[in-house]
């Protein structure tokens, strides 16, 4: 900490002397290195000779030009990137909030109250702080290891990743927990793409989007005649994934009878394909994944010495809303994502959008923040997306939680009020509205499909099935 503040400069722009002079003691006193200007011209001087200039706290009106000038510089890439605080007197506001538009990280009226200039300044630099020890942890880990898009500052998270990298290699199965959308999928890749298994097939099965009548021989296979239809030999995803990984996902929907073949995959590696004889015998890596196979264990809809046998090494994947601190790295990484695929360029959020963000629970966990930021990416075009860019029923919830006057956990459900109808329309087929409820059910529950399944009263291979185009 003392390193970085040491290492963040401080550039002060004011033109009345006697201001700038009470800053830039104040800021001195607090231990970092000051510069100060008058004039935007000036500031562009220092800011194009000091490379190590991490914050720009200046005045919106000075002699040749105001603040705005230096945020457009900024923006426009004409000099080194910095935060900005803008320092104003209570009648122009209004362009102070302009200013924030245009990517400033704060204003602040005059007269200055130094204490909240001293909070902002030590916001700043613990950001940035934060931002830097996970770029170096990342190039390190990097170097090491493929990571693939992975983004996590979380010190849990990372004990997670370094677990699964260091067992990728071996052949042991992996059970992955975590709740819908934690990145369960993600994680697999990583496994195999750091296994010596990377360039051997890598198969993955939705157990949930498999009826039970066809799951059997979509895993085992089928001979020739095994039953009516079977007209020809098939082979299933454990024979075509011999010699590589099979991803199991959902392994938790796979019935009792079903689970007791793949019991015998595990222990003997081998089966018999539906309607044979013949044993096949494979040499394979298991990896599967859940979201409350230890409930299915407690009711006994899941074996329990499967469990054990799945269970060799558990990563538990951890929710959104207990690793915050990745939400701001991981909209940025899905605004650079999404702004390249739709040619825009969008360089961020602003604080009251970013802050509804941070306060929200994000049942969907990274699957909803990214599909929140994809709609805003697609709807906007401003180079700083704001508040009112946000998919409406955060929006809403933000707005119920604002009247209750509630704090924090603006995703429970509490008032119906603003979302409890869906509109179906006279001329929709029985199909069309049955996936319409089934998809607005779905985001209420932040694409939750295990809430979703419980709310409608089906099963989660039925929401599989229905919307097999939904991710
Ligand atoms: N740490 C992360 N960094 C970047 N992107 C992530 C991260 N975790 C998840 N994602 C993205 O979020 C989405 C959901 O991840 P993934 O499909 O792996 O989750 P899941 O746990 O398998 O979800 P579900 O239970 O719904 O199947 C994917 O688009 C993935 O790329
Ligand atoms: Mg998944």
């Amino acid at each position: 900490m003392e390193e970085l503040s040491q290492a963040t400069a401080i550039l002060i722009v004011e033109d009345d002397k006697a201001s700038r002079l009470g800053l830039f003691e104040f800021v001195k006193l607090e231990g970092y290195s000051v510069f100060e200007a008058d004039t935007v011209n000036a500031a562009l001087n220092i800011l194009n000779s000091n490379n190590n200039i991490g914050i720009i706290i200046t005045d919106l009106k000075l002699p040749d030009g105001t603040g705005l000038d230096l945020l457009r510089s900024i923006n426009e890439g004409m000099v080194q990137r910095a935060e900005v605080v803008i320092t104003t007197g209570f009648s122009s506001v209004k362009s102070a909030v302009e200013a924030i538009k245009l990517g400033a990280y704060d204003y602040i009226t005059k007269p200055i109250n130094l204490d909240e200039l001293g909070l902002i300044i030590k916001r700043i630099i613990s950001n940035k702080r934060l931002i830097d020890e996970i770029n170096i942890l990342k190039t390190r880990l990097d170097e090491r290891f493929n990571f693939g898009n992975l983004i996590t500052s979380s010190k849990k998270m990372i004990d997670i990743v370094n677990t699964a990298v260091a067992v990728a290699d071996k052949n042991s199965t992996v059970l992955i927990e975590g709740e819908s959308g934690t990145g369960k999928e993600m994680l697999a890749n990583i496994i195999v793409n750091n296994s010596h298994r990377k360039s051997k097939p890598f198969i993955k099965v939705n157990c949930a989007a498999l009826s039970e009548s066809i799951l059997e021989s979509e895993l085992f296979g089928h001979e020739k005649g095994a039953y009516t239809g079977a007209d020809s030999l098939y082979k299933g995803r454990f024979e075509i994934a011999d010699g590589g990984t099979i991803f199991l996902d959902e392994i938790g929907e796979i019935p009792l009878r079903t689970q007791s073949k793949i019991l015998r995959v595990l222990q003997e590696k081998e089966f018999e394909r539906v309607g044979g004889n013949k044993t096949i015998r494979i040499d394979i890596r298991i990896i599967a994944a859940s979201q409350d196979i230890e409930k299915k264990v407690e009711k006994g809809e899941f074996r329990q010495d499967l469990y054990y046998r799945l269970n060799v090494v558990n990563l538990k994947l951890i929710p959104l809303r207990e690793r915050k601190e990745d939400i701001p790295l991981l909209i940025k990484k899905f605004l650079e994502d999404f702004s390249k695929e739709n040619g825009k360029n969008i360089k961020g959020l602003n604080k009251n959008a970013l802050d509804i963000l941070l306060k929200y629970d994000f049942p969907g966990n990274i699957r909803e923040l990214k599909n929140a930021i994809e709609f805003m990416t697609a709807i906007s075009d401003s180079e700083i997306l704001d508040e009112h860019m946000l998919p409406s029923y955060l929006k809403e919830r933000h707005q119920e939680n604002k009247f209750a006057g509630g704090a924090g956990n603006v995703s429970d459900n509490a008032s119906p009020s603003l979302e409890s109808y869906i509109k179906i329309p006279f001329s929709l087929t029985l199909e069309k509205a049955e996936n319409l409820i089934i998809r607005k059910t779905l985001e209420k529950n932040s694409y939750n499909k295990l809430k979703t399944a419980k709310d409608l009263n089906i099963g989660l291979k039925t929401i599989y099935r229905k919307l097999s185009d939904i991710s």
